[in-house]
């Protein structure tokens, strides 16, 4: 197939070589906004004259049909274009002549692909805070129903104080709604039309940026047209919102495959997000949590990857910047990918209160309880500390735990010991006692779940 920019040259690409410059095979998936773009392009021309009402309506009635057959599969890709662009454009010429060949008019593949690239991250970006939020609501379901469910809090990986483990899931919960803020505040910087900047320079037309602004649905447009078309900053912040989402679902996998073991059995993953081994009859595998574990470091890479590709680029358009949209779209879809299967994998997971009971109740997990009994009878807080771990030494010499410790023993420790220590030092107590705001406390974990629900709503 001819080139569009043949005309200059003497000889064809060599055939390796148009393929390596080739992008329409991952750059086709914008096909939409694509042609979205050139439509709202074509009138604008057609509305400030540079093109006839009449060829306006023309061509944005044949990018309708293109949309449709491409969407029906009536056409096909034609693999051997060089880009999407280039593809829908000839195309539009094949079907009305020469009216197509006015759609570049005041244009660039420049300004085009700034502008797809956006326009498609907007759709996109408002998808995945979607899956979010189905996250979420999977998360806070659990949580509700394992508002009084006790079980060991951590830190250091050591039982440190008793929690409940609706506490521990809201955790999670909060991540999930900040990174749809981030998500959204990407959005709006990334929401100025590039359209218009043309190749780098704008252009002589009496173009009207405003108009396509409106049309698309941008805020405004890009105030400096070099910047326009060799800005892919909204990549990057995207990007790293993305990073975050996954470090996030990372550390939420990391606890559900430990939860899964045998050493802990807090949770049991339903059958149908958990696989066999091909040797091990016993076996039952967290594969997708540990999957979306791995798939952390795919996004990372995608986000040091533009970076990388990004630095040092002298303005404006650089062909380079063809990289962008094979990192991005890798990191859109992997993250889309892991969202979809870790809410159904969080609904369907069985919580075993029994067994993270019986973990909290080991480990000495209320042994600041103890200290704070001591406090609250009038001794320093430094004071009382060091008698409590005096009398957790003396608990693990004795192979026992500090609430099975006779009242003689303790007293041995401190007078200050009575009968209604054991009360104080219950897991039960310990947890609903966490009164102050952000804490453990059933109370908190209520307006926890509040928070989240309004933020559903
Ligand atoms: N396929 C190209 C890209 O993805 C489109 C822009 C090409 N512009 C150019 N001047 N060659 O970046």
């Amino acid at each position: 197939m001819e080139k569009m920019w043949a005309g200059r040259f003497q000889k064809e690409l060599d055939r390796e070589a148009d393929d390596f410059n080739s992008s329409i095979h991952f750059d086709s998936r914008m096909f939409r906004q694509d042609i979205q773009g050139s439509a709202a392009h074509a009138a604008m021309l057609a509305k400030q004259g540079i093109i006839t009402e009449a060829e306006g309506a023309q061509i944005i009635e044949a990018l309708g049909g293109i949309l449709a057959d491409l969407e029906s599969g009536a056409l096909e890709f034609d693999w051997a274009a060089e880009d999407i662009h280039m593809f829908i454009e000839s195309v539009l010429t094949q079907r009305i002549g020469d009216v197509g060949k006015k759609l570049h008019t005041a244009r660039s593949r420049n300004d085009q692909v700034a502008v797809d690239i956006r326009l498609y991250l907007r759709d996109e970006t408002r998808e995945i805070i979607g899956l979010i939020k189905e996250l979420l609501a999977a998360v806070v379901g659990q949580a509700k129903e394992h508002a009084t469910t006790i079980m060991p809090g951590y830190t250091h990986l050591q039982r440190a104080q008793p929690i409940t483990f609706g506490h521990h899931l809201m955790a999670y919960c909060m991540m999930l709604i900040r990174d749809c803020g981030r998500l959204e505040d990407a959005v709006k910087r990334m929401n100025q039309n590039p359209l218009g900047s043309c190749a780098l320079a704008g252009t002589t037309y009496e173009t009207d940026r405003a108009e396509t602004s409106r049309s698309l649905g941008f805020d405004g447009y890009t105030l400096n047209s070099i910047d326009g078309v060799s800005d892919r900053d909204f990549c990057l912040e995207l990007m790293s919102a993305y990073a975050m989402i996954m470090m996030h679902l990372s550390r939420f996998s990391e606890e559900v495959i430990l939860w899964s073991s045998w050493e802990f059995k807090f949770v049991e993953l339903d059958d149908s997000y958990t696989t066999g081994s091909s040797i091990m009859p016993q076996k039952k595998n967290s594969d997708m949590a540990e999957l979306v574990r791995g798939k952390t470091g795919r996004v990372y890479g995608d986000l040091v990857a533009l970076l990388t590709t990004l630095k040092g680029l002298p303005l404006a358009y650089n062909k380079d910047m063809q990289e962008d949209k094979e990192a991005i779209f890798d990191s859109v879809d992997t993250v889309k990918k892991c969202l979809r299967i870790f809410a159904p994998m969080i609904r369907t997971m069985r919580a075993i209160p029994e067994n993270m009971y019986a973990a909290a109740g080991k480990g000495f997990i209320n042994a600041t309880d103890l200290a704070d009994y001591l406090v609250k009878k009038g001794l320093p807080f430094r004071t009382a500390y060091k008698i409590v771990g005096q009398t957790v030494a003396r608990a693990i010499e004795e192979n026992t735990v500090l609430d099975r410790l006779p009242l003689e023993t303790l007293k041995e420790f401190s007078p200050l010991f009575e009968e209604d220590v054991y009360n104080e030092i219950s897991l039960e107590t310990c947890v609903s006692k966490r009164i102050s705001a952000g804490g453990t406390g059933p109370e908190s974990v209520a307006v926890q779940i509040a928070f989240v629900e309004d933020f559903l709503k």
